[in-house]
């Protein structure tokens, strides 16, 4: 069975004291967390990594990055290695968000080299997927779907493979407050997974988890998650209103 995951991207969102009280408040008020039994996660700006992990530490709620660069160490002026991200208590990796790949120009083959060098620095990435307005008014989401995925995971052996989770962000629902239907997200989740079985095996489609991401809200956090192939959320929006936060990591647990 899969336990459930629940991860806050904060984007560029927080400054250091809100982020801060941010994360203490989610902590105090999720009390799924104190049963383990949902994965939680805040995803804060590289700049405040180190103190909100201060904040969570101990307290069963994960730290994760937004980025990552795949050079373990050199002169690559502005960027951070996963090491860097280890060392200042990391657990998880965004890699291939939607807005790294059409607002920053991303493309596959950067991230997969992103994912390899998480997974080298141990750190389990979170593989981004999804696909335009305009791809999925064309019947092209599975084909984006597919080639992401794919890309992604390239090079990769099954047992690597199962460090890895799969947030399926359907573009035009992020930010946009026009969530995916709970049938329309189980769709795509469901495709993911039996590509995944065809890729890897049944073990591995079966067991890594699949996130949904893309104006989730507490409204409707539960619908979305009560669907067989979705494993959990990844949230915008809603991840920097405490309240919100935790009613949805309540909803997954
Ligand atoms: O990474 C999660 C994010 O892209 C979703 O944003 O604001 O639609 O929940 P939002």
């Amino acid at each position: 069975m899969r336990k459930p995951f629940v991860a806050g991207n904060w984007k560029m969102n927080t400054d250091c004291g809100s982020g801060v009280a941010l994360a203490k408040a989610v902590v105090d008020g999720a009390s799924a967390l104190a049963g383990g039994s949902v994965d939680v996660a805040v995803i804060p700006p590289f700049v405040y990594l180190s103190a909100v992990g201060q904040a969570v530490s101990s307290s069963g709620v994960a730290l994760g990055a937004q980025d990552v660069y795949f050079e373990a160490k050199g002169a690559f002026t502005g960027e951070i290695s996963a090491a860097m991200l280890k060392d200042v208590g990391c657990t998880y990796v965004l890699c291939g968000h939607s807005e790294r790949r059409h607002v920053l120009g991303e493309s596959d083959e950067l991230v997969n080299r992103k994912l390899t060098a998480s997974l080298s620095g141990g750190l389990l990435p979170i593989l981004c997927v999804g696909e335009l307005l305009e791809e999925r008014d064309a019947s092209q989401t599975e084909q984006v779907v597919e080639r992401q995925t794919r890309a992604g995971l390239a090079g990769l052996s099954a047992e690597k493979v199962s460090a890895v989770t799969i947030a399926y962000e359907p573009v035009w629902a992020i930010g946009t407050g026009r969530t995916a239907t709970r049938e329309q997200a189980q769709e795509v989740h469901a495709f993911i997974r039996r590509l995944l079985a065809e890729m890897y095996d049944e073990a591995v489609a079966q067991e890594m988890r699949i996130l949904y991401g893309g104006s989730v809200k507490a409204d409707n956090a539960e619908e979305l998650m009560g669907q067989e192939d979705v494993d959990g959320c990844l949230v915008g929006g809603a991840s920097l209103k405490a309240d919100d936060f935790v009613q949805i990591i309540e909803a997954a647990a």
